[in-house]
């Protein structure tokens, strides 16, 4: 199945869809994409499968979003906990990256049709070359779209994410870009790879953030479905809409930000594309 799931939505859900959009949409929408397993379980069919049935709900998922008009999608799909899985699982779940990767390149013009930027957050280091060198690619393929950006968390924890960005901001205090008086939670925000989301979904029925946007989520609406991942529907997905236009708080007024902070985030951003177009050229 392609990143995009298309005809997958009736013109009764569309109509479903225009009434929830006349109440606030969340800018941005993070998923916990949990109970895989559960699911083959269910189903006798192997984990590997299950897996495969959760890239296929994300994409019609990602439809259902675009459809609402929702900017950006955070998923989370591999956590650096799941390294210590059993090795055919995580070998399993590691071709599956490759399958749909190469996929996502070989649909680029279908992809850059849609305005889908994909952006892997997580210690790409952890990957295999030939697997990172591929999300580097897609990454760099689609930079320039903007209609959706789908950040997708792989070799990922929010600790992991917050030291590196920890790690990021000592050097520029070590190199003289930054003052150490420039460190305060809007530059730390700034550093980190994924933005705020407003609303956070976790299926499966299990309440638990589990390592993920730990900075981030400080002001999110949390939604906890008792659906496994492979099984949500739209139905679920504007539950949990018309739960965030239920408990949003007000928006916030977004603070300029400083030319010291500009400038050391600007050349944060060129480093991590060259790091990519590193990847891609040494593999
Ligand atoms: C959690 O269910 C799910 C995962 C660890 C993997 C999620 C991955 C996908 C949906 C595929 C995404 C792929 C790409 C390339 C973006 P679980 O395994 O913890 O299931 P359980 O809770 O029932 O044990
Ligand atoms: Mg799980």
């Amino acid at each position: 199945m392609s990143w995009i799931k298309e005809n997958c939505v009736s013109f009764f859900q569309l109509f479903c869809i225009k009434v929830v959009k006349t109440g606030r949409i969340p800018q941005h929408i993070a998923f916990i994409m949990d109970g895989n397993r559960r699911y083959a379980k269910k189903h006798s069919v192997k984990s590997s499968a299950g897996h495969s049935r959760g890239f296929d709900k994300l994409s019609e998922t990602l439809k259902w979003c675009l459809d609402l008009g929702i900017p950006e999608v955070t998923v989370y799909a591999f956590s650096i906990e799941n390294f210590k899985r059993t090795e055919e699982e995580v070998n399993a779940l590691m071709d599956l990256a490759r399958d749909k990767f190469q996929r996502l390149l070989d649909d680029i013009d279908q992809i850059n049709e849609w305005g889908v930027r994909v952006h892997i957050a997580g210690r790409l280091s952890l990957l295999p070359d030939d697997l990172r060198a591929l999300v580097s690619r897609g990454m760099l393929a689609t930079q320039h779209n903007n209609k959706l950006r789908l950040n997708i968390a792989y070799a990922y924890t929010g600790r992991d994410e917050i030291s590196r960005a920890a790690s990021h901001i000592i050097d520029s205090v070590k190199n003289k870009e930054l003052n150490a008086d420039d460190i305060d939670d809007e530059l730390v925000s700034a550093t980190l790879e994924l933005g705020e989301p407003e609303l956070l979904v976790r299926t499966s029925g299990e309440v638990r953030l589990s390592d993920f946007m730990l900075w981030q989520v400080s002001n999110t609406v949390l939604y906890f479905s008792d659906v496994l991942w492979p099984e949500f529907t739209i139905w679920n997905l504007l539950a949990a809409i018309i739960h965030f236009q239920r408990h949003a708080p007000l928006l916030k007024e977004e603070g300029t930000i400083s030319d010291t902070k500009q400038t050391f985030l600007n050349k944060l951003e060129f480093r991590r594309i060259q790091e990519l177009e590193k990847y891609v050229t040494n593999c």
